[in-house]
């Protein structure tokens, strides 16, 4: 049976789920799903990225242990993902003491280890720059603006010195050049793969993976002084939920990395590094979209523009909500989303193209007393139908094609005018073009499983009834 090992990033536990991190794990969760009709074994993860000082500081404000902190605020985004009808397998915790012995081994690895010039991987040496708290990381003077970094221009950037100890990663371009270049991993889109080489191309700075300041972390293993740097940690994850997590050591590599363009370097550049230099082989596919604005402005905490997950569920449901962010942007690109436009989109794709369809037909097939056609549909080959798009990650493609479908299915409705035919008589017809509707909307709410779980079951149950009768409305009006 092939294997599909599919990951999001793990979130940084300090804050809550917003629409940006649903976004993902939405995108996962219907590559997870549809790849499951195929009959594929599937390891979905997803999870929680918890140490660092950012978590340690508001661990502290509140007065509790940043552990209990972490704990509080993982229920919060286990909780959005079952609201959302999310279905990880696993859900990672960097703070298990499992995932912890995982990076130390991978630590002890990287300390013995040569880079692809013959050096030592690891070296002692001292670190000075600019911190950012908020990213748990630090940047170069010409990164910065106002002194601030972009994402978090309320925050002061700290100048830090400390002893640290740092990964080669100087000596790595030709090596990833090469990679990249023969395929051994992909990213994808395009574009974000050009960034990438381009970058590389200008040479790369040895990277410092362990901090002496920052005491909420897994130690470094040699030097008990020392805290691993929150990224090394973080990445390390997706390996090492393979080997602690039961029957999932033979799914790495990873078949993709799901994740924006805030966090493609680590994944496409640092996370391969690392990965050479203990042996392990690269993930197959570094998949990157696009970023969420809001009304035009980027989505933050301080702008306070953040969507909920929560509020778009209570509003439209689950499935809809699903619906409705992916099919907002293309995959590759940056989008703007706006509740006027979910408004609009729920009522002209969802109630009155899906829904209308749905009830009409049902509703002519019991009234023309039509029985279901013989037919050999199964979810597994109506998935077929979106094997184009979403092998290429075109997911609001994938949706205008199902549109269409239905789109389609209600114009052939409107010409053929079913109601005169069975007043002329025309009973034998009427059964041959509702029973071809009926097949085409079959595989339509097949081909919707992966995306609108839900609404695809109560679609395929009704269409599957012995007799069937009209259905109820699928998408009500919004309040
Ligand atoms: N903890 C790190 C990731 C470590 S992975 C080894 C992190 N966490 S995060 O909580 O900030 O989540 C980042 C990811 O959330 C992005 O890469 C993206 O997948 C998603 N998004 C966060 N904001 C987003 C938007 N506004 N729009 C789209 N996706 C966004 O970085």
């Amino acid at each position: 049976m092939p294997k599909f090992y599919i990951t999001t990033p793990i979130y940084y536990v300090n804050d809550k789920p917003h629409i940006g991190s649903a976004y993902t794990t939405i995108l996962a969760d219907v590559l997870a799903r549809w790849h499951r009709l195929q009959g594929d074994e599937v390891f979905f993860l997803t999870g929680t990225d918890e140490h660092g000082s950012k978590v340690e500081e508001s661990a502290r404000l509140v007065a509790i242990s940043p552990l209990d902190f972490a704990t509080h605020n993982a229920e919060r985004f286990k909780q959005a993902w079952e609201a959302l009808n999310i279905q990880y397998d696993e859900f990672i915790r960097t703070s298990d003491p499992r995932h912890e012995i995982e990076v130390q081994n991978f630590l002890m690895k990287l300390r013995g280890a040569k880079t692809p010039l013959g050096n030592d991987a690891l070296y002692e040496g001292i670190y000075e720059g600019l911190y950012c708290i908020g990213c748990e990381r630090y940047y170069t003077e010409d990164e910065l603006v106002n002194e601030r970094c972009s994402l978090h221009p309320n925050r002061e950037i700290t100048r830090q010195s400390e002893k640290n100890y740092f990964f080669r990663l100087h000596d790595y371009q030709d090596a990833l050049l090469k990679k990249i270049n023969s395929g051994e991993y992909t990213i994808i889109p395009e574009g974000r793969r050009n960034e990438v080489v381009g970058k590389l191309k200008q040479g790369l700075d040895d990277l410092s993976i362990s901090r002496e300041s920052v005491e909420w972390g897994i130690r470094v293993p040699w030097d008990k002084s020392q805290t691993i740097y929150v990224w090394i940690d973080a990445l390390i994850n997706y390996y090492s939920a393979t080997q602690f997590f039961e029957g999932k050591k033979n799914f790495w590599p990873a078949d993709v990395h799901l994740l924006a363009k805030d966090i493609l370097w680590f994944h496409a550049v640092i996370w391969e590094a690392i990965l050479m230099t203990v042996g392990l082989p690269l993930p197959k596919t570094v998949a990157t979209h696009g970023f969420f604005t809001i009304n035009g402005q980027k989505m933050s905490k301080s702008l306070g523009n953040v969507i909920d997950p929560n509020d778009l569920i209570a509003e439209f449901g689950a499935d809809a909500t699903r619906y409705l962010i992916l099919s907002q942007v293309p995959f590759a690109s940056d989008g703007d989303i706006s509740l006027t436009r979910f408004r609009e989109r729920y009522q002209s794709d969802l109630a009155n193209n899906l829904g209308n369809t749905v009830s009409r037909l049902t509703d002519m097939i019991e009234k023309y007393g039509i029985n279901k056609p013989e037919h050999k549909l199964t979810s597994a080959s109506a998935s077929f139908l979106l094997h184009e798009e979403l092998d290429s990650f075109n997911f609001n493609g994938a949706l205008a094609v199902l549109q269409g479908k239905i789109t389609g299915i209600s114009q052939t409705i409107e010409s053929n005018r079913p109601w005169e035919m069975f007043k002329q008589g025309r009973n034998d017809e009427v059964k041959v073009l509702l029973g071809n509707l009926w097949q085409e909307l079959l595989t339509v709410a097949y081909a919707f499983m992966p995306f609108m779980p839900n609404t695809s079951k109560i679609i395929i149950d009704s269409l599957l009834e012995e007799k069937i009768v009209k259905a109820q409305p699928l998408f009500p009006r919004l309040g």
